[in-house]
């Protein structure tokens, strides 16, 4: 087994006296089973000598089923005689499991009542894998789910399932949404039975299957000469795919749709809108239970820098909002958190709080795109739980993302790595993404404390690396690009510092830097994409004086004198957090050293590397982007640091 169990790996407690434990359970469903499977091998491990019985035990755990808010709910009562288990469905009774499991482990055999409904009722993964193995914007080796064109089941899948239900995801597509190199025929008869298996294995850990699909698949797969969504012959030839598809492959959930969005094809070519596309998708699953996630990524990445009318931000809410209510029940758009591609900082994406009238959920990235590629430390939890957070005002109250999304979806961050995700450190955003979409109101401190628990045994390096872990965005944010302007990465790779590398191109990313100032006029003076947002925030947003200094550039454009709300001018602002950013990155690599001998002496190695690589990454990014702008502005460091 050449992996880790990361949060997972259950080490064994002392002086529990427990000798026996007795597992009974009277439901028959699938999920139930691996809820006893979970509980009876967990704790083998943790108490070694154990033995189970049917009857007289000092631990006797109890599972039943019982009709509650959701076959997910549960209720857990335990103390140091047993526990026992009520789901509303097997699902319920596999996370009650994991519960109880978690928090034995993480406070011993105490008295514990819980009754528990997900927050959020989809709560998925989405895997940019590619079907010969690649992985777009894969950070942690290669796809454990593809190898050279097949699907592959193996005991890392199994543990993969174990690891998504022990934190509540329920739903998994699989592969890549730009469905390219063979991937459009993942939904021919080729892949059907491999297919199946994996959707059986996922079916008992509480997990629906998703595949992305080709949209013009008719095309590409059905060798017919359109995919347009209101011919009635492509209308056809979906429900049949889809007839085939759910009768052969167990416990799948529906499609994950990438459409006309950079060079995926879609409705558009016909002259027909998203929701023509996404309809037609939906009544082809339908009778099956099926469901269409369809992304809103969209917009024109074939813009010209020279035009500075069009923004990149407005473009999904200029495409999806005039189609709110549009959509059939079994649609569910998936909205990125911000409005361009998630950067270290942007302002949340309008569209959450326009689309009343119609199904949503959002996306997040753990896979670390634009964040330092798992190579820098970067907790992304605070960013998500600030993002569930924010109001949109699209109702009088229950106005938060988190009120008015059914769903949250995350890009992967794992791969074949040992250790899954890279750096180690990276579990963490993958742990708590899970954490937060099963119980929306955690707090991200309290998750990192959890995750570093079950994750490390030695007390200094569980309040080490939470410390790095909790700062660690702040640090990222402050080396590389200031004030919500983004993209000053380099072009394709998305990693390293190139203020101008997007400057000139055509994907609609600028931050419009001259002599005299700096920032995107996206006010009601310049590209009005602050408009899109509803009162208070639009007023907000638009004003200089309002709009909050982290998203300053982001909305506008300011000269270099331009005063911050703590009196700072913006260029001495930028001078001053590229070195304080370095230098914390800097204290996070020292502190790193002091756990040699404290954790395993892999993941301390794996360790030391990546943060050598962050150290040399982030004193790039602290010298380049302040050169930059010394060299535009012309004015110096008060400080009088080094600035070349
Ligand atoms: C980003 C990313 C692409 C990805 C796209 C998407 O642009 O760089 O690799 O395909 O997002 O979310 O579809």
């Amino acid at each position: 087994m050449d992996f880790s169990e990361m949060w997972l790996d259950i080490k064994p407690i002392e002086n529990i006296d427990i000798n026996s434990v007795s597992i009974t359970c009277t439901s028959r469903e699938t999920a139930s089973s691996a809820a006893v499977w979970e509980l009876r091998n967990s704790f083998s491990r943790l108490l070694p000598d154990v033995r189970f019985t049917e009857r007289d035990a000092d631990y006797k755990i109890k599972i039943s089923i019982a009709p509650m808010d959701s076959p997910e709910s549960f209720t857990l009562s335990a103390d140091n005689n047993g526990a026992s288990i009520v789901g509303g469905g097997g699902a319920g009774t596999l996370y009650a499991a994991f519960t109880l499991l978690r928090d034995i482990r993480l406070n011993g055999f105490k008295t514990l009542n819980i009754s528990e409904t997900p927050s959020l009722p989809l709560r998925m993964i989405d895997h940019w894998d590619n079907i010969d193995g690649s992985i777009e914007r894969g950070y942690s080796g290669k796809s454990f789910f593809f190898v050279d064109g097949e699907l592959v089941i193996n005991e890392r899948t199994v543990q993969y399932a174990r690891f998504l239900a022990s934190i509540g995801i329920n739903a998994c597509a699989i592969n890549n949404v730009n469905v390219r190199w063979g991937a459009e025929m993942l939904i021919t008869d080729k892949y059907a039975e491999k297919l199946s298996a994996l959707g059986e294995l996922f079916e008992r850990y509480g997990i629906k299957l998703y595949i992305c699909i080709d949209f013009s698949a008719p095309i590409s797969v059905g060798k017919m000469d359109t995919s347009d969504p209101l011919d009635e012959k492509v209308q056809k030839w979906w429900k049949s795919c889809a007839n085939e598809l759910f009768s052969k492959v167990t416990g799948l959930g529906g499609f994950l749709v990438k459409a006309d969005s950079e060079g995926q094809p879609g409705p558009y070519a016909y002259g027909r809108n998203h929701a023509d596309g996404a309809n037609m998708l939906a009544k082809a699953v339908k009778p099956f239970g099926g469901k269409v996630i369809w992304r809103c990524f969209v917009y024109n990445c074939a813009q010209d820098w020279r035009d500075t009318e069009t923004d990149r931000a407005c473009s999904a809410y200029q495409s999806f909002s005039p189609l709110d209510g549009k959509f059939d029940d079994n649609v569910i758009l998936q909205i990125k958190n911000g409005p361009m591609d998630f950067q270290v900082r942007e302002p949340v994406h309008p569209l959450f709080g326009a689309m009343n009238n119609t199904n949503i959920i959002a996306e997040v990235q753990l896979a670390q795109e634009y964040t330092g590629q798992q190579r820098h430390v970067c907790c992304l939890l605070q960013m998500f739980r600030d993002f569930l957070d924010h109001r949109t005002y699209c109702n009088d109250d229950n106005d938060t993302v988190s009120d008015v999304i059914c769903g949250i979806a995350a890009v992967s961050n794992t791969g074949d790595d040992h250790c899954w995700t890279g750096s180690e450190l990276a579990a963490a955003n993958l742990y708590g993404y899970g954490r937060l979409s099963f119980n929306k109101t955690l707090k991200a401190e309290d998750i990192v404390d959890e995750w570093v628990k079950l994750t490390f045994e030695n007390n200094d390096a569980q309040s080490i690396i939470s410390d790095i872990l909790l700062n660690s965005h702040d640090a990222y944010e402050k080396y590389t690009v200031p004030l919500g302007i983004g993209w000053m990465c380099k072009p394709n790779v998305h990693y390293g510092p190139d203020p101008w590398g997007y400057e000139f191109d055509r994907w609609g990313t600028y931050n419009r830097a001259d002599r005299n100032a700096v920032g995107v006029d996206r006010s009601s003076e310049g590209t009005r994409y602050s408009l899109l947002y509803n009162e208070p925030l639009r007023t907000q947003y638009n004003s200089v004086e309002t709009c909050p200094d982290e998203l300053l550039l982001f909305f506008h454009r300011v000269p270099y004198d331009h005063k911050l709300k703590n009196g700072k001018t913006v260029i001495q602002h930028i001078y001053d957090t590229h070195f304080e950013g370095y230098e914390k990155a800097k204290s996070f690599a020292k502190a790193w050293k002091t756990l040699e001998g404290k954790i395993d002496d892999r993941t301390y190695e794996n360790g030391c590397e990546r943060f050598n690589e962050q150290l040399r990454s982030a004193k790039e990014w602290r010298d380049i982007i302040n050169t930059f702008f010394y060299r535009f502005s012309g004015i110096a460091d008060e400080k009088g640091r080094k600035i070349y």
